[in-house]
């Protein structure tokens, strides 16, 4: 009979196996995704649909001026977590200007890239922060507007 362990074991491998050719780094991201999950009643919050039709979502609160806290979530593929991972982790702690330029390269080469049909994902990612910039600053001029957004 297996135990818990075996299991664990077999499931580290074919992961491994799974990820091999990416860098340490995306293996590290899609083991231990960074920031998944939503924030509730967050100040600023986007989803958007990639070219590829899948969506990732962003929520984001600010302080002063500075991303404080940042979280992610996606139905799109490996790449598109990992990705999401990465730009939540860039925008985090940044201030809205520098966090609005975080593009789909920085995220590649923070990743230490992605396989060439990936690429698309990290531009999600990026798009999607952007939107979630802009969600936020739009409801500091309309703050009543946050009362009709989806709950989340
Ligand atoms: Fe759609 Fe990666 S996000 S293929």
């Amino acid at each position: 009979m297996s135990s818990d362990s075996d299991i664990d074991k077999v499931a580290e491998e074919l992961q491994s196996k799974v990820l091999v050719g990416y860098s340490d780094v995306v293996v590290d991201h899609a083991q231990n995704p960074r920031n998944l999950g939503s924030l509730p009643n967050a100040d600023g919050f986007a989803s958007i649909t990639g070219s590829c039709g899948d969506n990732m979502e962003i929520w984001l609160n600010v302080k002063d001026g500075i991303i404080s806290e940042v979280g992610f979530w996606t139905d799109g593929c490996g790449s598109s977590i990992v990705a999401g991972s990465m730009a939540t982790e860039l925008a985090k702690g940044k201030s809205l200007a520098v966090a609005s330029r975080i593009s789909q390269q920085d995220i590649l080469g923070a990743l230490g890239g992605l396989p060439e049909e990936s690429e698309h994902c990290a531009l999600l990612a990026s798009n999607a922060v952007k939107e979630a910039i802009k969600n936020y600053l739009a409801l500091k001029n309309e703050p009543w507007k946050k009362a009709y957004r989806r709950q989340t």
